[in-house]
């Protein structure tokens, strides 16, 4: 093997490495089950009329979807980053209390995202959502 042929083969099984994660992150946007797309750009569209989406519907209720986490706030709609500022775990929604705790080492956020309790220093992001129709668009 030439120095030439060398090269052409790094450079062809360095493509190989590449790729799959590209897939991944196609098949990743496609699969969500809730029926949720991203629309164009970084738009979310959520259709509360289909039953995977029923959860937001009712005071208190929330779903995930592509890394945001939607919540039906008193017949407001939120949406934050569902990922904790702190190591990445996804965050939930507690309705009785009216903040989003992280099961991993304790911090809670409240629903503008502030921290109000670490280990988490940082907030969530927040994200802005419109409602028209049975149709919640959000706005990363
Ligand atoms: S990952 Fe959330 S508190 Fe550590």
């Amino acid at each position: 093997m030439n120095r030439r042929d060398l090269i052409r083969s790094i450079a062809i099984g360095g493509a190989t490495i590449i790729l799959p994660p590209m897939v991944l992150t196609s098949c990743e946007k496609g699969s969500d089950p809730g029926g949720n797309n991203n629309g164009s750009g970084t738009d979310i569209k959520i259709d509360l009329s289909l039953p995977a989406n029923a959860a937001l519907l009712s005071a208190g209720g929330f779903l995930v979807t592509s890394d945001v986490i939607v919540i039906n706030s008193a017949g407001t709609y939120l949406a934050l980053s569902v990922t904790c500022t702190h190591s990445g775990c996804n965050v939930s929604y507690n309705a009785s209390a009216g903040n989003l705790p992280c099961p991993c080492h304790g911090s809670v956020f409240s629903t503008a995202g502030a921290v109000l309790n670490g280990p988490a220093t940082s907030p969530l992001s927040v994200y802005s959502v419109t409602k028209s129709g049975n149709i919640l668009t959000i706005r990363k």
